[in-house]
């Protein structure tokens, strides 16, 4: 969603440092851009609806150079995506400019007292309201920093800012509930932005501004205050990310690059972990580890893709762990009134750590006394900081907004919690618990058999491109595969897709099915594969177009299908990681042949930071 990238330093050329940062941030997710900038004495704006060269060809039109500015990516939330509706955004008397990531819900109550003081707005953004606000809080006020933390604390809702004093170019504020924002310094130097990636180019460390606190940069040093005023200390932390995993290198897309590099990113998630014979997951201490041997319930927390991988997780958990696992919507479950005991383990899945509601999910299920245990990729994140323990994805960077890498990532860590605790439960014996370390060992290169072959997915993709609709299926814990290759295919390509267990298609969808339907059917080794095959003869008998992904043991009902797509043979219980890669390949061939931009699908966000 909303990127923030803002510069103040007498070193760098400020609107080259916050375009290339906005560049950094365009995966998140936006419909405009624009930039604020300090020219002798005026703040100048430049803003456009649309992509971010467009605003940076306005800016660099006006060949302006300073020390001081401050960007934004708008993902739009109130009021349509357009010029006038972009940030950055003046205050109403012109006293100060602001970008902002997240949603003011009491925007509508603070707009009609600003009404009442004579305020205008000119845009439908909740963001005016925010900082005309702060521009009358502060002109009431005997200084700056009461008045604008007094408007920060009377803010209900979410936000990550950064404002610009517009007479005093060497002043700049900023402050943080709920969307994240990183600060990096060097030598006088200060960048802000919404994620780490902007700021590695010029340092690896990092400070993330806590929850409801704000920061001062002025001159060359910087001090951070909670809203009471009081001085917090500044924690910088080394951030471990290359410039290099955020570039594209050879590919043309970050979908396909994250694709691609899956035997690798598996990899990195095992090593260290799954060594000779044994499985050590070293971010869950031994207190944590018996909590889980001893848990009574599992409860698993996501969105999106996280909560597809949490789903399949259930199957593989309940079999080896024999306790109940409960699989819920982040969005869902810290509104309803959960029931969470103290001896339930909770584990929240987020590839960013920044997704909203499973922050606050996590906050919820820590409240009331749970154990609760973060499946995280972007290290630092606030989920990561947020949940005491828990594994770290390490599959890098996730640039493309449909997540593709961290899936099999997540999916290979709750196999190996799995794993580890249903061999310390004696549920797993000695000579299995062996026998799947082996497994899992070979599943990169089992990934990477399936990934050399990607132009025979390409030729499948191609049959299916022009189609309005398509199906998935499957059983078991395939199932929940069926329906992130539904997610992934109608994220980037705009079919719509739809995932069903095989035995779910009679109670409705069959209705759908005629000789336009493509269905892909997920038919690996599995102890149902006799009753999917009934399933696939329904669905042909009724014309569809019958796609299946078959392993060698299945072969031989090749016969059955228009097209099919060969994955290695694999264990049962770790198969939805290898069959998952040919429906990212299918998505992202269609997408292609269809002309869409896969890293940048439209109104998707990468980082969701408002519920
Ligand atoms: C967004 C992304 C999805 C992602 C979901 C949850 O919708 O576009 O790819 O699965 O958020 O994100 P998280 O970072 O919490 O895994």
């Amino acid at each position: 969603m909303c990127g923030i990238v803002a510069y103040k330093g007498p070193k760098l050329n400020a609107g080259k440092v916050v375009f290339d940062g906005l560049k950094l941030l365009e995966y998140r997710g936006y419909d405009s851009s624009g930039i604020a900038i300090h020219n002798n004495g005026n703040v100048e704006v430049f803003k456009k609806k649309g992509k971010v060269k467009n605003s940076e060809k306005l800016f660099k039109n006006s060949k302006i150079s300073s020390n001081i500015a401050i960007g934004h990516t708008r993902w739009a939330t109130h009021g349509e995506p357009s010029d006038v509706n972009s940030h950055p955004i003046v205050s109403y008397n012109k006293k100060y400019t602001i970008v902002h990531n997240g949603i003011i819900e009491n925007y509508k109550e603070l707009k009609s007292l600003l009404e009442d003081e004579g305020y205008k707005f000119q845009t439908d953004t909740d963001t005016e309201v925010l900082v005309n606000f702060i521009e009358s809080c502060t002109s009431k006020s005997e200084d700056f920093a009461k008045g604008f933390s007094y408007a920060l604390s009377k803010v209900t809702g979410a936000f990550g800012i950064v404002l610009m004093v517009n007479n005093n170019p060497d002043i700049l504020y900023a402050a943080r509930k709920g969307s994240p924002l990183a600060i990096g310094q060097f030598n006088g130097n200060f960048i802000l932005a919404s994620d780490a990636s902007p700021i590695i180019k010029y340092t690896n460390k990092i400070i993330y501004l806590e929850n409801d606190t704000f920061l001062k940069i002025s001159g060359n040093s910087f001090k951070i205050f909670d809203f009471k005023l009081k001085s917090k200390n500044k924690n910088f932390i080394e951030v471990d990310l290359e410039l290099q995993k955020v570039e594209l290198g050879k590919y043309d897309s970050y979908m396909l690059k994250e694709i691609m590099e899956q035997p690798n990113s598996l990899t990195q998630t095992m090593l260290g972990r799954v060594k000779d014979n044994d499985i050590t997951l070293g971010g869950i201490t031994d207190e944590n580890g018996n909590n889980l041997i001893e848990a009574k319930r599992i409860i698993i927390v996501g969105c999106g893709t996280s909560w597809h991988a949490a789903l399949t997780a259930e199957y593989f958990l309940e079999k080896y762990l024999k306790i109940p696992v409960e699989v819920e919507y982040a969005s869902e479950f810290r509104y309803r009134e959960p029931i969470i005991y103290k001896d339930d383990v909770v584990f929240v899945i987020s590839q960013s750590g920044e997704t909203a509601d499973t922050l606050e999910a996590t906050k919820i299920a820590k409240k009331k006394g749970a154990v609760v245990l973060g499946i995280v990729n972007a290290v630092g994140s606030s989920i990561a900081r947020e949940t005491d323990e828990g594994c770290y994805l390490h599959a890098g960077p996730e640039i493309g907004v449909a997540s593709t890498k961290a899936f099999t990532s997540q999916l290979l860590v709750l196999f190996m919690i799995g794993i580890k605790a249903g061999y310390l439960k004696r549920h797993i014996s000695e000579s299995k618990y062996y026998k799947m370390i082996n497994q899992l060992k070979e599943i990169p290169s089992k990934v990477d058999e399936i990934i050399r072959e990607s132009s025979l997915i390409e030729k499948v993709a191609k049959k299916i491109y022009k189609k309005d609709h398509c199906l998935f299926m499957s059983r078991g814990n395939n199932f929940p595969v069926a329906l992130e290759g539904a997610l992934k295919l109608k994220e980037i390509s705009y079919i719509h897709a739809e995932g069903y267990p095989a035995a779910e298609l009679k109670h409705g969808p069959i209705a759908l099915i005629d000789k336009n339907m493509p269905v892909v059917v997920i038919c690996t080794k599995s102890d149902e594969y006799e009753k999917i095959l009934s399933n696939v003869m329904e669905i042909k008998a009724r014309k569809a177009i019958v796609i299946g992904v078959l392993d060698p043991k299945n072969f031989h009902m090749k016969k059955h299908f228009d097209h099919y797509i060969e994955v290695p043979d694999t264990s049962k219980d770790f198969s939805p990681i290898i069959n998952q890669i040919p429906l990212q390949l299918i998505a992202y061939y269609c997408a292609i042949y269809r002309g869409c931009d896969v890293d940048m699908p439209r109104n998707l966000a990468k980082s969701v930071t408002v519920e």
